[in-house]
């Protein structure tokens, strides 16, 4: 088996979670870090063992012994991160949202097409067992027709200008930071884009959204009633009810158990199984699986579905008026 090389680039929370996943991973090593920082990359290049730490993303990108780079850095930084990793024949997991807005996405597939390097968003959440085994159940019409979804994912954050989650200039705001989850989770089961999209938010002090409450509405009567929040603790539970049942997935971005009902709520089947790690490391092998076998992309997290799900958040952005500092230099360019 080809010992796959990791990177990482950035050394803040997720990638410290990231790093402590894949010492569970066989067959890959966490070979360099990088860091804006001499100090804080050779920080946590000795507190996860890896061989090489680099005060610049340049330096990483351009490591020969590397194989694919973890982007770990605010929203605002993955297009360039991601393209510079790409212009330099490296593969790239992104982590979640895969950029801004469907423009930057475009671009960075494309760029990896044209450089015929793997690309794949760190949507963890869909790699999950547990959320497999909900896809399972629906694909086997364990519940008949989905007709409902309803999911969640909300948390008080104190308010804080510089933090990244208010923070217009990093992104801020509940939509791309967690709302990204239950949109991502609704075009999984379901496998459909909504035709129609209703939204309301509330814009806070920093004019990001803190709140936004997201209805989907799909061909065939279908409904998802999706909701997130930076501000407020609003549960983090999915509920996927069918003509014939009901699955419930207690905080199913993390989910590592599922339930399986009839429609009066007696139980007909479970899933439990506690993660290996910390549940990133499922990610990580299906991109080192995906590079195995020379996949450019991950068959079970593709591409185009992290385009729709990007659609759908510049959607619904566009009717609140949400529009990034970076975007309106880029209008008026
Ligand atoms: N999959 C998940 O469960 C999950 C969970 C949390 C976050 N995320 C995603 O991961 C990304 C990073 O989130 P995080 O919580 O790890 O953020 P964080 O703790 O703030 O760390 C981000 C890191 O990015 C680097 N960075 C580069 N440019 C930066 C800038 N302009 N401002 C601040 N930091 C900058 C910094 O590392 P250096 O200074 O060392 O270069 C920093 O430590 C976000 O896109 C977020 O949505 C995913």
């Amino acid at each position: 088996m080809k010992n796959i090389s990791w990177g990482i680039l950035g050394t803040g929370s997720i990638a410290a979670k990231f790093a402590t996943a894949l010492q569970s991973v066989e067959g890959c090593s966490l070979t360099a870090v990088a860091s804006r920082s001499d100090s804080r990359a050779k920080e946590f290049a000795d507190r996860f063992k890896a061989e090489k730490a680099y005060g610049s993303y340049e330096e990483l990108a351009g490591d020969q012994d590397i194989d694919v780079i973890y982007i770990a850095v605010p929203h605002t930084e993955h297009k360039n991160t991601a393209a510079l990793c790409i212009q330099n024949n490296k593969a790239v997991l992104c982590e979640k949202p895969f950029t801004l807005n469907v423009k930057d996405s475009e671009y960075l597939i494309n760029l990896a097409r044209e450089h015929k390097v793997f690309l794949m968003e760190a949507m963890w959440t869909k790699l999950l067992p547990a959320n497999l085994r909900v896809k399972h159940w629906i694909d086997d019409g364990r519940i008949g027709k989905v007709l409902h979804i309803k999911a969640s994912f909300g948390f008080h954050a104190d308010f804080d200008i510089n933090s990244r989650l208010y923070n217009p200039a990093l992104g801020g705001g509940a939509l791309l930071d967690v709302g990204v989850y239950p949109i991502s989770y609704a075009t999984f089961l379901l496998g459909k884009m909504p035709d129609n999209i209703v939204s309301r938010a509330i814009i806070g002090k920093s004019q990001v959204d803190e709140q936004n409450v997201i209805i989907l509405q799909y061909k065939d009567n279908v409904l998802a009633d999706l909701s997130s929040s930076i501000s407020a603790e609003i549960g983090n539970d999915a509920l996927i009810v069918g003509e014939k049942g009901i699955i419930k997935v207690e905080r199913f971005w993390m989910a590592s158990s599922a339930r399986l009902y009839d429609n009066k709520y007696q139980c007909l089947d479970t899933f439990d199984e506690p993660f290996r790690a910390n549940g990133y490391e499922y990610e990580a092998e299906e991109v080192n699986r995906c590079l195995r076998e020379g996949l450019l992309e991950s068959p079970f997290n593709p591409l185009n579905v992290t385009l729709d799900n990007m659609k759908i958040m510049d959607e619904i952005r566009a009717k609140w008026g949400l529009i990034y500092p970076q975007e309106q230099f880029t209008k008026s360019s």
